[in-house]
């Protein structure tokens, strides 16, 4: 097995320097070889991968011009500088078989000084690229720029319905102000005749705001957005977690659902809580065994803007002893397969889900 893998792993390598091809057949090519690969790797439990990720977020942005209520930067976290161009660079083996960059990070990336030329850059190699702004500093010449590049998708985020939650969560952010960029943005994509960036707005659903969550949906409806993203609040506020009050959620949610299906909106919901003690005590065990687990360390390398890589934003550093790896210290081609990597595949083959990832409310994905 091992062989056919390296011959598969070979056959994409090839694809990208056929020089009967064009670029684009190439990647095309390269990428439906390393698809294929990591199919049958995954349906074997393969821990030490010849296929290449399909997703990348790049932790670009080290700095805010904001001080959200539920942030890391607003709890402590320290501030890290913006990456260069070269930083991006550095990750160039990958960008051939990925399908999709998400260039965003602990800050702000309309902060991000050479965000263009990066963008531009993946781009060039074909990937879609979609990522979060606090809409902010989403000025006219921005937006232009955003549009002749052709990203994808663009996440604005927006944690309420009413001025006086949004501007109490997203201090000091202006209501008005990030409402009228956005009307820009719709503006100047239909002037142009782009059907890109699809824009979306992101919640994030804590107990303080989620009541306004179907007006958020009747408002991007309003701003012809083609949808809303929610996530639930992290537990670095422990009060405001959506899941200490199940029912309230879910009733939530029901009725967001049932707006956006009557707007004809896309709604991107975290799905409903367990209601029961029962089923709320006994989620993973039950979700290991019907086979569904997180395909994330298979098919997603996060890096950290200090450089520390990982599958996805809830581990970072070690797991177990096993270290996840550094972009800083060691070849970015290497740190796929790094110590941390292999052990937590090898953990989740073995249906022995670390504690990390028995708790993650991402945990739905389905291995194949
Ligand atoms: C860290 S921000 C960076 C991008 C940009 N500054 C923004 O606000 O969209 C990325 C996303 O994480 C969300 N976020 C921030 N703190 C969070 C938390 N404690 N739990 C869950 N999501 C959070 C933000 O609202 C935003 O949608
Ligand atoms: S705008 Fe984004 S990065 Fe900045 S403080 Fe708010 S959530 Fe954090």
């Amino acid at each position: 097995m091992e062989q056919l893998f390296a011959r598969m792993s070979l056959a994409a390598k090839r694809a990208l320097r056929d020089p009967l091809l064009s670029r684009a057949e190439q990647i095309y090519h390269a990428r439906r070889f390393n698809r294929e690969l990591r199919q049958r790797e995954l349906q074997l439990g393969a821990t030490t991968l010849q296929s290449w990720p399909a997703y990348m977020d790049l932790s670009v942005a080290g700095k805010c011009n904001l001080r959200c209520e539920m942030c890391g930067l607003t709890h402590g976290d320290p501030t890290h500088p913006n990456w260069t161009f070269a930083e991006v660079e550095r990750f160039s083996a990958y960008y051939p078989y990925l399908d999709t960059v998400n260039p965003t990070g602990a800050g702000e990336p309309m902060l991000v000084k050479e965000l263009p030329a990066m963008l531009e850059l993946f781009k060039r190699h074909g990937n879609a690229v979609g990522f979060y702004t606090n809409g902010t500093l989403l000025t006219s010449e921005k937006i232009d720029l955003l549009i002749r590049l052709g990203i994808d998708n663009i996440n604005i985020s927006f944690d309420g319905a009413t001025r006086e939650t949004f501007e109490r969560i997203r201090h000091p952010a202006k209501f008005d102000r990030v409402l009228a960029n956005i009307r820009n943005l719709i503006k100047r994509r239909r002037e142009l005749g782009a059907k890109q960036p699809a824009v979306r707005l992101a919640m994030v659903l804590m107990n303080d705001n989620k009541h306004e969550l179907p007006a958020l949906i009747q408002l991007a409806a309003e701003l012809g957005v083609e949808g809303v993203f929610t996530m639930f609040v992290s537990d670095r506020m422990p009060l405001q977690m959506p899941q200490k009050d199940p029912i309230g959620t879910n009733a939530c949610l029901r009725e967001a659902t049932a707006v956006a299906q009557k707007l004809g909106l896309h709604f991107y919901s975290p799905g409903l809580l367990p209601e029961t003690s029962d089923s709320a005590s006994a989620p993973v065990t039950a979700l290991l065994h019907s086979g569904l687990i997180c395909t994330h360390p298979w098919m997603q390398l996060l890096v950290w803007n200090n450089g520390d890589v990982s599958p996805c934003c809830r581990i970072q550093g070690k797991l177990d002893g096993h270290d996840f790896g550094n972009a800083n210290t060691t070849s970015p081609e290497l740190l796929w397969n790094s110590p941390g990597f292999v052990h937590l595949r090898q953990r989740i083959a073995a249906n022995d889900a670390p504690q990390v990832c028995q708790t993650c409310p991402l945990r739905t994905a389905k291995a194949n």
